[in-house]
């Protein structure tokens, strides 16, 4: 007797990440449903789903993996009640609505529930968020936890896949040959999508509980990624400008110096390393949609 495929259901389905796990879940040949809040496209596969005011009309699942968020560290500073309406209170009462019918679940989480003074933190360190969207991730985390065996927590740090809208105006400006303004002093530790969604594979597989991470090897400036940008161009390096974050409308708790979190238990459980910051780069310049 053929058994049926297993069954997965994002939350989220229109966020950047949560697109790409449902790609690449159904090429793995899970069924896959992903919710939305928008009520145009909601059909047999797509429930709609507001986590602002979650209803519990969802399809059972084996695995669900929490994509949807207010993840703008901006929206949380300055709205932290609505946002901690959809990203720990809707955010939990799905995951428990939904390992109470035994789906084990997955929240997507950030380095952001720690304050960036370190690198490589270790997932057993107390989490010490500086801002108030860390500080909702934490509680997300926490509450997912709770549901024990149930309960995985995913910590990333910047995803990047092609496409970006950053790279795309830098590498239109470079071969109009108009100068860029990168960041000297704010950092990224990316992590192309494709690994995400493999770590997220593995733990979806395997039931896996606990916390898990997916960041960068080791933070790098903005202007080294210009200058990558540059080098695949062969535009002129002169047209790189270093600006100071310091100048520009960011919050602090959005330029940590640190975001890499270690990652041992991945690479001896999965063999899956911290992507170095170079190849990570060049690999999402390269296939991006204007090369
Ligand atoms: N991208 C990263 O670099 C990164 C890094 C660390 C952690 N994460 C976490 O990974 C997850 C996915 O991130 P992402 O960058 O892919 O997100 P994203 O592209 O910003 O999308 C967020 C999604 O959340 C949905 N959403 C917002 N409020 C909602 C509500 N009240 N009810 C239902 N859905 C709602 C939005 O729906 P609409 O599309 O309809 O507006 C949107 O599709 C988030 O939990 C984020 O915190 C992301």
């Amino acid at each position: 007797m053929v058994s049926a495929p297993p069954s997965l259901l994002i939350v989220g389905g229109n966020s950047a990440i949560g697109a790409a796990l449902a790609r690449h879940f159904r090429v793995e040949g899970w069924q896959v449903q992903a919710s939305t809040r928008r009520t145009d496209q909601v059909d047999d596969d797509h429930p709609f789903l507001d986590l602002a005011a979650p209803n519990m009309d969802l399809p059972a699942a084996d695995v669900v993996i929490l994509c949807a968020a207010v993840a703008r560290i901006g929206d949380c500073e300055t709205d932290p009640k609505t946002t901690r309406r959809i990203n720990v209170d809707g955010t939990l009462a799905v995951a428990q609505h939904m390992a109470g019918q035994g789906a084990h679940i997955i929240l997507l989480s950030s380095d952001k529930v720690f304050d960036g003074a370190k690198p490589l933190r270790n997932r057993n360190d107390s989490p010490c968020p500086a801002c108030e969207y860390g500080r909702q991730k934490a509680a997300a985390e926490a509450g997912v936890m709770a549901l024990g065996e149930r309960g995985a927590v995913l910590r990333l740090s910047k995803v990047i896949e092609p496409g970006l809208d950053l790279l795309a105006g830098w590498q239109r400006d470079l071969s109009a040959n108009t100068s860029i303004t990168p960041f000297h002093d704010l950092y990224l530790a990316p992590v192309p999508v494709d690994l995400v969604a493999n770590v997220v594979s593995q733990m979806a597989k395997e039931r896996a509980n606990g916390v898990y991470h997916c960041t960068g090897a080791v933070d790098h400036s903005y202007v080294d990624l210009a200058q990558i940008l540059a080098a695949s161009m062969d535009a002129d390096p002169a047209l790189i400008r270093p600006v100071s974050c310091l100048d520009a409308n960011i919050p602090a708790a959005a330029r940590p110096r640190y975001t890499t979190l270690e990652m041992s238990i991945e690479q001896q459980r999965w063999n899956i390393t911290a992507p170095k910051f170079e190849p990570t780069c060049s690999s999402i310049i390269r296939l991006g949609p204007s090369s």
